[in-house]
């Protein structure tokens, strides 16, 4: 089974990322065959400052790599380093249909925070549809906000397919309900476009004023509390085991427990979770050129596989006169 699934340079990672979808997929790297890559054209979309994306392209790589992603277990690669999936994105823009396009959410996100629709914007699903595609992926694990995103990619699958004949995989998203939607401090979703995010690598001191400064309700110390309702319990869940998340609920319906404390918890379970890759990092971080040497050759390993699978697609639409 092929898993596949890319993430955006687009500003540091975050626990919301982490757990929706770097953890899973360093898990898979075990028993499937993994494709996982940093999607730096997509970034493009919404960052405009070069040396700013580079830098975000870098530390992403990095962060993968310090959390155990293992390039010889897996296919680890930057997406701009593939330019096979411009020319696929261009042949499937020619089986996406606009309507649809118009309904994708993050799309109407973006446009109701002010963005100006460019057309990158608006076809981003069809890149994102080539970047699966491309690879004949058969699970892509993701957040809950990617579920329309790949039902933009199967739909546009079963078109390529109902026209040319079985081409691709018809993919599927792996959403783990645990971790679909983690909350960020002001308990929207954890997000890098809207600053409320608890980041994997953040500096001690920053973090932990970041952690005391999630909101929380004004229930006093003594009285009961709802952890169901509560961004604290929500992300300190994360850490914890189903026997720890149980004892914790129980304190927090017994009152007497204020949240100062639960949010101390969380930072000392999140700064001792990461230490062993903080230390990982720093030391790949010291040698940037054996990064770049793994990502060229993991971009090499891709492109072999997309040069099969866009020799077929031009075959059967024509291209190849
Ligand atoms: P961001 O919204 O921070 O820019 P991306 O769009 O790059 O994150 O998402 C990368 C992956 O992380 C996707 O699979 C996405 O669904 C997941 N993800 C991002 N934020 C969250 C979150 N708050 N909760 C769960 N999954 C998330
Ligand atoms: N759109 C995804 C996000 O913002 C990133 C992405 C691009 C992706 N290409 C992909 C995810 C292919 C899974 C598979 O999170």
């Amino acid at each position: 089974m092929r898993v596949l699934s890319g993430i955006q340079p687009s500003g540091t990672l975050h626990i919301g990322n982490y757990f929706a979808m770097m953890q899973p997929m360093i898990r898979h790297q075990q028993e499937h065959d993994l494709f996982c890559f940093i999607v730096n054209y997509h970034a493009l979309t919404t960052v405009t400052d070069a040396a700013k994306l580079r830098e975000g392209t870098m530390n992403a790589c990095l962060d993968f790599l310090a959390l155990g992603l293992d390039p010889d277990k897996s296919t680890f690669y930057v997406q701009g380093d593939v330019p096979e999936v411009c020319e696929l994105t261009w042949i499937l823009n020619n089986h996406a249909p606009v309507a649809r396009l118009e309904l994708a959410h993050s799309y109407k996100d973006k446009l109701a925070k002010g963005f100006t629709p460019h057309n990158g914007l608006f076809s981003y699903p069809v890149l994102m549809a080539a970047d699966i595609l491309l690879y004949q992926a058969h699970v892509v694990p993701v957040g809950k906000d990617q579920k329309q995103h790949l039902e933009i990619t199967r739909d546009i699958a079963m078109r390529f397919n109902n026209t040319y004949g079985e081409t691709f995989v018809v993919p599927e998203a792996r959403i783990d309900e645990d971790t679909a939607t983690v909350p960020g401090i002001d308990g929207q979703k954890m997000s890098k476009s809207y600053g409320n995010t608890l980041d994997i690598f953040a500096e001690e001191k920053p973090l932990r004023k970041r952690i005391m400064s999630v909101v929380t309700d004004s229930t006093p110390v003594e009285e009961p509390k709802d952890p169901d309702k509560c961004n604290v319990y929500a992300l300190i869940s994360l850490f914890m085991t189903k026997d720890e998340r149980e004892e914790l609920a129980g304190r927090y319906r017994a009152g007497g427990m204020g949240y100062a404390q639960v949010k101390k918890e969380l930072f000392e379970r999140m700064w001792e979770y990461f230490k062993p890759y903080r230390e990982k990092r720093a030391q790949l971080a010291a040698d940037r050129g054996f990064v770049c040497e793994i990502m060229k050759k993991g971009a090499a390993k891709a492109r072999g596989v997309a040069a099969v699978t866009l020799a077929d697609v031009r075959h059967r639409v024509g291209l190849d006169y």
